[in-house]
């Protein structure tokens, strides 16, 4: 009886692939054959087919159920129960079985997904946090086995946690089989990067292509001494930019996705994905080919292992942003998922500024995501913190681009008399001004000098921007995604200027090693840790009691009459959310018509859900606290 059963399920399984393939079919064709001449690469495409049933046969039965499921489910990453957290495994409690200890630790603060920063080997010394990879699946030892991190995704998958992994898909290590091979000469694998005998073609895309770590890795080219070749290398000399112009190199690279999802990854963070075809000429960022490349991506997936949904990583203007998530005939079939990186940089502004009209502008005016996707909201990340606001935006508001670029770097990293902050600059480029900021949250908000200062009144307007902050990213609609140790209000940690192989790079001041000792007193200390971490756990909570915080209709983001004051509403049939923070360190009073005409006070109680008190009005005034943050409901 249960062997039949057993059976018909693999028949069934089977049959799933055969008509998810004829389904998706013609679209893979034309877009393989887009980016491949057809003449010369039908032998590919057939060999792509295979590849795909095969990947599909290794994939793991367990798994293979979990993608019907979810399909039966729809758009299960749109949920308001979802809050996510990304750590570094060693940096946050040594390895995976480590990782595995504090499992009671999420569920206490209400995380249930994890974006787990790369795992897989790398060269020793400098690799970019892992970002330089030598294996797709081999976990480096540092963090424990293949066994450890099975058992973690088995027990993650058991308690309906969601992981997230990287697949650093624009580029490898030098390090990397096919690197090591190209190095000593075998030319079906030069061919898997951008190799070139002299600088004629290098200095061609040179003219334009921009440099992403211009201090520390300058030019896009790299001469290796023992292949005698020049080497494409965007991001640093160690990384090999992959030449997707090869069509096996997009079908080993599928291979090594799917090994990665069939290790139980959920969520796959697609790296760097905005670099991902090259061209002379051009800045070889966001070409229309890239977006072929991850459609095509998408659709074998799709095919494959539909459960498994891709994350944008694409750290652009905020109208290419929305593109990852596939335009025209491409809509809903490139990544389900990418990072709002506008509403991020968006927010840190409006902390240096107090005011909320670039905020408002660039929101209302950046074409809306598709329905079916949702974004990663962050208030950090372990990266820096890149100035990309729309120029025209800033003119908007009556300022000169390059000067409001300056003072952004002024308020976050000068340590300057006038602000609080104490973040670095990243990557200063004298000849432009341009320049990144790097630093973890509470430093960057004022906490680090409030301690020092022993300054209680900043001490408290300090926690009340952190958790204003992912007050915002816990309701605008997506996933949140905290980054650890925020949960704490972890400091700068400037060790890194010591370590021979992080000291060139300040993003690692915000990299911190999870402070447990912290942790073990939360319960007992009333200090501004303990209020942080209180303060976020019950905004989590709440917003798991709030359907309509599920990220189904866009966000409503309302003009404001007071240039400090921040509201947007989360509306569906049964509810509406108001969501209104006050971005400056004085008081400031509304006038209830401006409440009216939004839809809030019209003869019924009002109460924001966080402070869980009712909106007190006092001469058709509503008074709002210094960096006071409310989730407005009708009572
Ligand atoms: C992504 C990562 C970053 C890394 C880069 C190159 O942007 O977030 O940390 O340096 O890719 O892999």
């Amino acid at each position: 009886m249960t062997s039949k059963r057993s059976s018909a399920n693999t028949d069934s399984l089977e049959n799933q692939f055969q008509q998810r393939l004829s389904t998706n079919l013609t679209l893979i064709s034309s877009l393989f054959f887009s980016l491949y001449e057809k003449e010369k690469n039908a032998v590919f495409f057939y060999r792509l087919l295979n590849t795909m049933e095969d990947l599909f046969h290794k994939r793991p039965k367990d798994l293979k159920n979990l993608d019907i499921d979810r399909l039966q489910k729809g758009n299960w990453y749109q949920s308001e129960q979802l809050v996510g957290m990304q750590l570094y495994v060693d940096r946050f409690n040594k390895d995976i079985k480590g990782l595995d200890e504090k499992l009671s630790y999420f569920d206490e603060l209400g995380i249930n997904f994890l974006h787990l920063m790369p795992i897989t080997t790398r060269p020793e010394g400098e690799n970019d946090g892992g970002y330089a990879v030598n294996s797709y699946h081999e976990i480096d030892p540092t963090y424990g086995t293949k066994k450890d991190f099975a058992n973690f995704s088995k027990k993650a998958r058991s308690r309906d946690m969601i992981l997230m992994l990287d697949f650093v898909v624009n580029h490898t290590s030098d390090e990397f089989e096919w690197a090591k091979k190209a190095i000593t000469g075998e030319e079906k694998y030069q061919d898997f990067y951008y190799t070139y005998p002299d600088r004629v073609i290098p200095d061609e895309f040179e003219k334009t292509l921009p440099e992403i770590f211009p201090t520390t890795a300058p030019g896009s080219f790299t001469y290796n001494h023992e292949m005698k070749k020049w080497v494409m290398t965007c991001f640093n000399a160690y990384q090999w930019d992959l030449n997707y112009t090869n069509p096996e190199v997009f079908i080993e690279m599928l291979t090594n996705l799917l090994k990665l999802a069939n290790m139980g990854v959920d969520v796959i963070r697609f790296d760097a994905l905005a670099f991902l075809w090259k061209k002379i000429g051009t800045d070889s960022q966001n070409l229309p080919e890239a977006h072929q490349l991850i459609a095509l991506f998408r659709m074998c997936l799709q095919v494959i292992a539909p459960g498994v949904i891709l994350l944008a990583e694409a750290i652009v203007a905020p109208r290419n942003i929305i593109k990852y998530f596939g335009e025209g005939t491409l809509e809903g079939n490139e990544c389900e998922v990418a990072y709002n990186a506008s509403l991020m940089a968006l927010l840190w502004n409006s902390i240096a500024t107090k005011k909320t009209s670039l905020l408002y502008k660039s929101l209302i005016e950046v074409p809306s995501k598709p329905m079916d996707g949702t974004w990663i909201n962050y208030v950090r990340c372990h990266d820096d913190i890149g100035l990309g606001y729309d120029d025209d935006f800033i003119r908007h508001m009556g300022w000169s681009p390059t000067e409001h670029r300056k003072f952004l770097l002024d308020y976050y990293c000068r340590d300057l008399e006038w602000s609080p902050s104490k973040g670095i600059v990243f990557m200063y480029n004298p000849k432009n001004g341009d320049g990144r900021i790097t630093g973890s949250t509470a430093s960057l908000l004022g906490l680090e000098e409030a301690i020092t200062q022993k300054d209680e009144q900043k001490i408290k307007q300090a926690i009340a921007k952190i958790l204003m902050l992912h007050g915002i990213i816990l309701s605008y609609g997506g996933i949140p995604l905290i980054y650890a140790g925020d949960e704490i209000g972890t400091l700068n940690d400037y060790t890194f200027k010591k370590h021979p192989d992080h000291k060139d790079d300040s993003r690692w001041v915000n990299r911190p090693m999870q402070d447990w000792d912290t942790v073990a007193k939360l319960d007992s200390a009333k200090n501004h840790t303990t209020e942080i971490f209180n303060g976020l756990k019950q905004l989590i909570a709440l917003r798991k009691k709030l359907p309509v915080f599920a990220d189904t209709q866009a966000p409503i983001i309302h003009p404001s009459p007071n240039e400090h004051i921040f509201l947007f509403e989360r509306k569906n049939l049964e509810q509406r959310v108001w969501v209104l923070s006050n971005f400056d360190e004085n008081s400031h009073f509304i006038h209830v018509s401006w409440l009216l005409s939004v839809g809030m006070l019209s003869n019924e109680k009002f109460v924001d859900c966080i402070s869980g008190k009712e909106l007190e009005i006092e001469n058709n005034l509503l008074k709002i606290a210094t960096y006071q943050h409310m989730w407005i409901v009708k009572a």
